[in-house]
């Protein structure tokens, strides 16, 4: 039985004042069991971020970290460094970082091992273009960027790690995959992870839909068999748009 998970990304938006705000709007409202709740925030917010969700069912995450853990890597973030400051997940893989950081298969795979190292779990985000749906290539194309993403990582790992699948035409744009649409796509992921480890593991992975998802579609999201959860932008912004999500049922 998989817990689902509602889980945050507020990408490049907020700083500590407004983190706070956000922790002060949710305070005492989130399920205490059935969900687990993450909010990823940027990285100048995780300091507030972590002492807000403390004693809470909060759990926090980084949106980025790089795979070493120090040295001369300007304006990057260690995850040994997230680790200590008591960082329970990491993003690794948005489209976004992929598209303008230029972000590959082969360094998601070793933040990957990196987080894994760490003490974290990574949220590992796939996902195609609407020219490769088009084109019949979107499974290839998805399980191809898990594949390189979990390479190496152990069964007992990838089974407590997240996997999301966020297909890029609908980020933002208001546009969700339907509900058939989203559980197709992650029933083949999962399908892609028991022919990569073993049944077990597959079913223990927990695999998230992301895209336009909001209060009025989680539920409906949340009824297919194959998704186990919601990565959420623009909806996981205001306290009572990420309650509502966290009480989908
Ligand atoms: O990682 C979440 C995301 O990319 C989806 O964003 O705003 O469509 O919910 P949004």
């Amino acid at each position: 039985m998989r817990t689902p998970i509602i889980a945050g990304n507020w990408k490049m938006n907020k700083n500590p004042k407004e983190t706070q705000e956000f922790l002060d709007g949710i305070k005492g409202k989130l399920p205490e069991s059935g969900v687990e709740t993450i909010i990823g925030a940027p990285a100048i917010d995780l300091t507030t971020l972590v002492a807000g969700a403390e004693g809470t069912p909060l759990k926090t995450a980084a949106e980025n970290s790089y795979f070493e853990e120090s040295g001369a890597f300007t304006g990057e973030t260690s995850p040994k460094a997230l680790d200590e400051m008591g960082i329970d997940y990491v993003i690794i893989g948005h489209s976004e970082r992929r598209q303008y950081f230029g972000e590959t298969d082969e360094d998601i795979n070793k933040k990957a091992h990196a987080i894994l190292k760490n003490n974290m779990l990574p949220i590992i985000c796939c996902g195609e273009t609407l020219e490769q749906r088009e084109a019949g290539k979107a499974e290839s194309w998805v399980t191809g960027q898990i594949e390189a993403a979990v390479k190496g990582v152990s069964a007992s790992d990838l089974a407590k790690s997240v996997i999301a699948y966020e297909p890029i035409w609908a980020i933002g744009t208001g546009k969700t995959a339907t509900s058939d649409q989203a559980q197709e796509m992650v029933h083949v992921i999962r399908e892609k992870i028991a022919s990569l480890y073993d049944a077990d593991t597959a079913d223990k992975v927990r695999i998230l839909y992301g895209g336009s998802v909001k209060p009025a579609n989680v539920k409906e999201l949340m009824s297919k068999e194959d998704i186990d959860g919601g990565l959420v932008g623009g909806a996981s912004m205001e306290p009572e748009s990420f309650i509502a999500l966290a009480n989908f049922n």
